[in-house]
C-alpha cells in the first residue's frame, strides 16, 4: 500500500512513521497541498492522505479517479474541503471523527484565560522586566454566563470545563442532544442575548456560515467574547473587526480564520501581510489569534496518526470501514445533521 502524503509537517511524521511501518504502508511526504496544480503528484500511489487545508474538490477527485487512487484519507475531523457528494462511486472518503475532544476544548480555555487575564500583555512585559500591572485589569469567569454553539464532542467537554469554573452555561445546538440534561439549551437568539462569551463548537455547513455576521453581534451583550477554534468561515471577519472597532465585541480569540488556507501553518514572518483584515485583527489588543493549533497535543497526534493508518488498512482488507463518508449509502455514521450530503 502506497500513499501520497500531502501538507506534511515535521510532527506528522513522528507519529504517522511509527503506524505506518507496523502495518507496512508505505508512506511519501510532500510538503505542498494538495490542490489542482500538484494532484499529479499522486500518481502511481493506492490513495492520498491529506489535512484541513488541502483541496478535495471535483477537479482533484475526477483527477486522483484517474490517477487510480481508491481513497482519501482525513487526517482530521472536518470535511468541508471535501466534494464528498462528487467523490461518490469514485473515491472512499476517510476521516478522523474524534481524536482528543479535551486538546480542542482546553485550548478553547486556554485562549479565553490569556485573553481576559491579560497574560499575552503580562508575558511580554515581564520579559522586560516591566512589572507594572496598569492596563491588566481582567475579570472574574465564575458567575459569568457562556453560550456554547454545538454541544458535540468537543462543545460537551468545553462546557464541562466552563461548569468547573462555576461559570452558567447556555447551549444552542441544531440537533440538541435531548436525553443530556445537563445542558440547558435555548435559542440562538436567548443565546446571543444572554452570553457574555461565545465559544463556536459546531461544523462548518452553508447553513452555519457567517452565523457570527453584524445582525448576530447586533443581538449580542456589549463586550461580548467571542471565542471561534471550530472554523474560519463561521465568523464574518470583517464584521468582528467592526464590532471590535465600535467596542461592542470586548475581546476575540480565533484558532481558526476563513482565509487561513495561505497562511497558517507556515512561517509567514519574512513576508508582507497581505491580508488586511487579519493584520488589524492580529494588531488589536483584545484579539489573539493561534494558527490553527487547538488539536496539537501529543495525544491527539497519536490519536490520529493510529486512526488514520487503521481507517486504510480496514478498507484495504474488509472493503469498508466505519469512518467513510457516503460510501453507498450517502451518510456517515458519524455525521449528526444527516443531510450533509
Ligand atoms: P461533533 O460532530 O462531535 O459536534 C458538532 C456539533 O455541532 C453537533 O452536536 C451538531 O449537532 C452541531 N451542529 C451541527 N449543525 C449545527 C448548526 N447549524 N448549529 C449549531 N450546532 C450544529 O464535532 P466536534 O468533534 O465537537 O468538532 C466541532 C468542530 O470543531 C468541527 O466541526 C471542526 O470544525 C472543529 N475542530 C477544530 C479543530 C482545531 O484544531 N481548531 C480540531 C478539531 C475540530
Amino acid at each position: 500500500m502506497k500513499i501520497a502524503f500531502f501538507d506534511t509537517k515535521p510532527y506528522d511524521k513522528t507519529s504517522f512513521d511509527k503506524y505506518a511501518e507496523e502495518r507496512g504502508f508505505k508512506l511519501k511526504y510532500f510538503e505542498t497541498k494538495l490542490n489542482e496544480d500538484t494532484v499529479d503528484l499522486a500518481k502511481g500511489y493506492d490513495g492520498v492522505c491529506v489535512f484541513v487545508n488541502d483541496t478535495v474538490n471535483a477537479a482533484v477527485i475526477d483527477r486522483l479517479h484517474e490517477l487510480g487512487s481508491k481513497f482519501v484519507a482525513l487526517r482530521c475531523a472536518g470535511f468541508n474541503n471535501v466534494d464528498v457528494k462528487h467523490a461518490y462511486g469514485k473515491l472512499h472518503i476517510l476521516r478522523v471523527p474524534a481524536y482528543s475532544p479535551y486538546a480542542v476544548a482546553e485550548h478553547t480555555m486556554a485562549l479565553l484565560l490569556t485573553s481576559i487575564r491579560r497574560i499575552h500583555k503580562a508575558y511580554i512585559r515581564s520579559k522586560d522586566f516591566n512589572f507594572s500591572l496598569s492596563g491588566l485589569t481582567g475579570f472574574d469567569l465564575y458567575g459569568k454566563t457562556v453560550g456554547v454553539i454545538g454541544t458535540g464532542r468537543i462543545g460537551r467537554v468545553f462546557i464541562d470545563i466552563c461548569k468547573g469554573f462555576g461559570m452558567t452555561v447556555l447551549a444552542y445546538d441544531r440537533y440538541p442532544k435531548t436525553d443530556d440534561a445537563s445542558v440547558h439549551y435555548v435559542s440562538l437568539d436567548e443565546l446571543f442575548a444572554k452570553s457574555d462569551i461565545i465559544s463556536l463548537h459546531c461544523p462548518l455547513t452553508d447553513e452555519t456560515y457567517h452565523m457570527i455576521d453584524e445582525a448576530a453581534l447586533e443581538k449580542c451583550k456589549r463586550g461580548v467574547v467571542i471565542l471561534n477554534t471550530s472554523r474560519g468561515a463561521l465568523v464574518d471577519a470583517e464584521a468582528l473587526l467592526n464590532g471590535i472597532k465600535s467596542r461592542k465585541v470586548g475581546a476575540a480569540c480565533l484558532d481558526v480564520y476563513e482565509e487561513e488556507s495561505d497562511l497558517f501553518f507556515e512561517d509567514n514572518s519574512g513576508h508582507i501581510m497581505e491580508d488586511d483584515t487579519l493584520a488589524r485583527l492580529i494588531s488589536m489588543p483584545n484579539v489573539i489569534v493561534t494558527s490553527h493549533q487547538a488539536f496539537l497535543t501529543e495525544e491527539a497526534l497519536e490519536n490520529i496518526a493510529q486512526t488514520t493508518v487503521d481507517n486504510i488498512l480496514q478498507l484495504q482488507q474488509t472493503g469498508q470501514c466505519p469512518n467513510e463518508l457516503c460510501h453507498q449509502c450517502g451518510i456517515s455514521e458519524d455525521c449528526n445533521d444527516k443531510k450533509c450530503f
